[in-house]
């Protein structure tokens, strides 16, 4: 007795939960992406920022598609939509893309006479700490255009910021990042990536351990024009 009453009392618990989740009802989801990313764009827009310190709890499925959904509702040139997104959760082709990241990271280091984690600025720092446990995020999204070039590449590039601000509004963190030609071949292996595609970015997800936003910007008068550029923009 006692215990269909648990079982009934966690079925109950169970629908309620999906019910606020998704608003589920009769095995039909009425409740679309559209409707789950409900917060602000204006506070979806002033608080993300780069997180790069994620706690390693995995990332609901469906939370996941959301993200990935708004990413491709991005526009491209002519919309021709030239992405394609490695969703990495596999804990061991994670691991093994890590040090192929930190060496990435340090290849570009290099790239800017940077040698050692002596030289490295502090603002460069959590960004050396990234590399470090890239591995632990528990989400690596490998954001690739279908053909090379830079066409392709740019109509890539604002599902990234999609990506970013979907995840922002379900309490998702995470940082574009990209590798170095270093490590190119061994990652489009790793990943069974085509030759003729590009990775463009590389996002880790995951929930974060700091806060979200607000980001140090320009203001606007150093970065605006009126008109002309160089006249004062009021
Ligand atoms: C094209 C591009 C490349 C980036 N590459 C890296 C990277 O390799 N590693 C990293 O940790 N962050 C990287 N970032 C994140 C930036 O450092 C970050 O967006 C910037 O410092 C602003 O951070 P904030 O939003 O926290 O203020 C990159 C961002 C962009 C747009």
């Amino acid at each position: 007795m006692l215990g269909s009453l648990t079982v009934l009392l966690s079925d109950t618990t169970m629908t309620l939960v999906q019910r606020s989740r998704s608003e589920y009802h009769g095995g039909v989801d009425y409740m679309t992406a559209e409707n789950r990313l409900a917060m602000s764009v204006g506070e979806a827009i002033f608080t993300q920022r780069a997180i790069r310190r994620l706690k390693p709890d995995p990332i609901p499925e469906s939370d996941l598609r959301d993200i990935l959904k708004a990413a491709t509702r991005a526009p491209s040139g002519g919309n021709s939509q030239p992405w394609h997104f490695v969703v990495v959760t596999d804990e061991r082709l994670r691991a093994e893309f890590a040090p192929l990241y930190r060496e990435a990271w340090w290849a570009k280091r290099r790239d800017s006479g940077f040698l050692g984690p002596e030289d490295i600025p502090p603002e460069y720092k959590a960004a050396m700490g990234l590399a470090d446990r890239i591995g632990e995020s528990p989400v690596i999204v490998l954001l690739c255009a279908t053909t090379k070039g830079t066409g392709p590449m740019s109509s890539t590039i604002p599902a990234a910021q999609n990506l970013l601000l979907a995840a922002r509004a379900l309490g998702i963190g995470g940082t574009i990042t990209t590798l170095h030609s270093q490590v190119e071949e061994r990652v489009h292996a790793l990943f069974h990536i085509p030759e003729t595609a590009q990775i463009v970015y590389c996002l880790p997800l995951g929930y974060p351990r700091g806060r979200f936003g607000p980001a140090q910007r320009k203001q606007l008068s150093e970065v605006c024009s009126s008109d002309l550029w160089g006249n004062a923009f009021s």
